[in-house]
C-alpha cells in the first residue's frame, strides 16, 4: 500500500504517521526528516536545502526526488508506505505516480489532514520532540507523561526546530496554499482522495485515519 498524508505544516501528518507505523507495520517516510537529516550529515544535498528550509519554502524537486528514490529503493520499504510530507508540487506528485506504475503499482489513498490556518501555527510554534527517538511533544497538546522524560525511550534530551517559529510557519503556510493544495485536485480525479477532520484531538484523528487504512487495504 502507498498511502499519502497531504496538509499544511502542524496538520499532524508526522505525528499520525508514527501511530499508523506502529499500528500497521507500514514504514513512514518523510521528506522533512529525510532532509533534516541530510542538513545534519552536511552532505550536498543537505547543504542546499538548508537556506530553503530555514526560510520555509520548498527544497527543488530534484533534490527531494533524489533523497526519496533512495529511500525507496531500501528493502524494507516492500511492506508499504505512509509519505509524510510528500509530493508538495505537481511536479513531484507525477515523479510519484511513475516511479510507481514502473512497478506495477499505484497511489491507494491520499487523505487530506484539514485543519484551519491559525490552529496549525500554534500547532507548530509549541512543539518539541525526543533527541534519542523523535517521538514528538507539544507545550499545550501533549506533554510527557512524566516532565522532561520520554513517554517512549526515557530519554531526557528534547529539541526544537530551527523552522518552528511564527514567521517561517507562516512562510510554510503559503508554500503549502500556493504549491501543495492544488494536489488534492489530482487525487480527487484518479479517486483516491479522502479527507479528514484533522482540528480533532489526536486519537480521533487517529481513528478516522486508522478506518481509512483498514477500508483501502
Ligand atoms: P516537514 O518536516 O514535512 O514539515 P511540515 O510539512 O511543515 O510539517 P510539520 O512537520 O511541521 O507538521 P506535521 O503535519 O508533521 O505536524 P506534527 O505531527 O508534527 O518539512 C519541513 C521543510 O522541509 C519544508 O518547509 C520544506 O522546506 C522541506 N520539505 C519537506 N518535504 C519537502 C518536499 N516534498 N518538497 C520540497 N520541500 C520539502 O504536529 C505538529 C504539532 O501539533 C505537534 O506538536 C503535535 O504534537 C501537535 N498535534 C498534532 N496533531 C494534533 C491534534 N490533532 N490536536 C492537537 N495537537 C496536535
Ligand atoms: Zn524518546
Amino acid at each position: 500500500a502507498v498511502l499519502i498524508l497531504l496538509g499544511p505544516p502542524g496538520a499532524g501528518k508526522g505525528t499520525q504517521a508514527r501511530m499508523l507505523e506502529e499500528r500497521f507495520g507500514l514504514i513512514q517516510l518523510s521528506t522533512g526528516d529525510l532532509l533534516r537529516a541530510a542538513v545534519a550529515a552536511g552532505t550536498p544535498a543537505g547543504l542546499a536545502a538548508k537556506t530553503v528550509m530555514e526560510a520555509g519554502g520548498l527544497v527543488s524537486d530534484e533534490i527531494v526526488l533524489a533523497i526519496l528514490q533512495d529511500r525507496m529503493a531500501e528493502p524494507d520499504v516492500t511492506a508499504g508506505v505512509i509519505l509524510d510530507g510528500f509530493p508538495r508540487t505537481a511536479g513531484q506528485a507525477a515523479a510519484l505516480d511513475a516511479l510507481l506504475a514502473a512497478s506495477g503499482q499505484k497511489v491507494t489513498a491520499a487523505v487530506s489532514l484539514d485543519v484551519d490556518d491559525e490552529a496549525m501555527i500554534a500547532r507548530v510554534a509549541g512543539r518539541f520532540t525526543c533527541a534519542a527517538c523523535g517521538e514528538g511533544y507539544h507545550d499545550s497538546f501533549k506533554q510527557p507523561a512524566v516532565s522532561g522524560c520520554c513517554d517512549k525511550c526515557g530519554g531526557v534530551a528534547f529539541k526544537r526546530r530551527a523552522d518552528d517559529t511564527a514567521e517561517t510557519a507562516r512562510a510554510r503556510l503559503e508554500a503549502y496554499h500556493a504549491q501543495t493544495a492544488p494536489l488534492i485536485a489530482h487525487y480527487r480525479g484518479m479517486g483516491v482522495l479522502r479527507s479528514v477532520d484533522a482540528m480533532d484531538g489526536i486519537d480521533t484523528v487517529a481513528g478516522a485515519l486508522g478506518s481509512i487504512v483498514e477500508d483501502v487495504t
